[in-house]
């Protein structure tokens, strides 16, 4: 196995803020990582650290063998390694689909216009959408433009996507063309850090799951353990409290997974006979 994102003792503060404490993780060629974690835990700040869209005050991330930090590092080459995809989707409102994924290859890297072409266009055809390539972006729906960007990040030929929370602007009937898109790509082989509350994805295409919370990895585990074997209390409390609030939009026919409760259940404690948050449902 190579390594390709290491991160250590990784801190960063806004302000006074301080918003990452000291993290340190590694991900594995073709690993998924699924990141989970309260509002305001640091999630989408590691995120932008790894791509050095922030800085940080102390730490290294390192990419492959590459310490990203350092002077001689041309950091615009190592963005190119690793596609971002954003909850709100970024796409360029006043260009087509086709333009959207063209538009970083043709002038970052400079590539072939024919070749950037047939590139987009298959790209496309395999989330299929062929047909809107000639659309603007405000005549998709929120899953298609989620789509859209997705593709755009992989015309770079990416070695890492990272996700940041991908599906959750969307309406809910929308969510399951999106994760079948990351599914795919999971399949294929791609490494992947995925912020997302989508647990039926986790669960499917995940190999490893980390909790971030007030700046700290509190809990790193496979799906299984993780749902299963929470070692940490503040995970046991999180996904209670987490999974009771979402069973209640399964009824509107939202996630791929739910932990339903009672009613009237007061307190975060399981019943003997179920899991550790309730009964669960993929
Ligand atoms: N540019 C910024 N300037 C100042 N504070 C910031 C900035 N970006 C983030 N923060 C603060 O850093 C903390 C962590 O934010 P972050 O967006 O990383 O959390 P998160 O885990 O992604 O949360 P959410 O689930 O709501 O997306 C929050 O308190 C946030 O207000
Ligand atoms: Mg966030």
């Amino acid at each position: 196995m190579s390594t390709i994102i290491s991160i250590r003792n990784l801190h960063k503060r806004f302000g006074h803020l301080e918003v990452l404490k000291g993290i340190d993780l590694e991900l594995q060629k073709g690993e998924v990582m699924v990141v989970i974690g309260p509002s305001g835990g640091g999630k989408s700040t590691m995120l932008r650290c790894i791509n050095h869209l922030e800085k940080y005050e102390k730490g290294e991330i390192y990419f492959k063998d590459v310490l990203l930090h350092e002077k001689r590092v041309n950091m615009n080459e190592y963005r190119m390694k690793m596609g971002m995809v954003f909850q709100q989707f970024n796409l360029f409102p006043h260009r087509t689909v086709i333009d959207n994924l063209m538009l970083s290859p043709l002038k970052v890297k400079k590539m072939d216009p024919a070749e950037v072409k047939e590139k987009a266009l298959n790209l496309l055809k395999r989330i299929g959408l062929s047909e809107k390539a000639s659309a603007y972006p405000i005549n998709l729906s929120g899953g298609q433009q989620q789509r859209v960007a997705i593709s755009r990040a992989l015309m770079m030929d990416p070695e890492l996507m990272l996700f940041d929370e991908p599906t959750s602007a969307l309406d809910p009937e929308l969510v399951g063309e999106v994760l079948e898109v990351m599914k795919q790509l999971a399949r294929e082989g791609m490494t992947m850090i995925v912020v997302t509350h989508e647990m039926g994805f986790a669960r499917e295409v995940g190999h490893r799951m980390i909790l971030i919370d007030d700046g700290l990895i509190v809990e790193e585990a496979t799906p299984t353990d993780f749902f299963q074997n929470p070692k940490s209390e503040r995970t046991k409390s999180f996904c209670g409290r987490f999974y009771r609030k979402s069973s209640r939009s399964v009824y509107r026919g939202a996630p791929a997974f739910c932990f339903v409760y009672p009613e009237n259940r007061e307190h975060d404690e399981p019943r003997a006979d179920e899991g550790p948050y309730g009964d669960l449902f993929f």
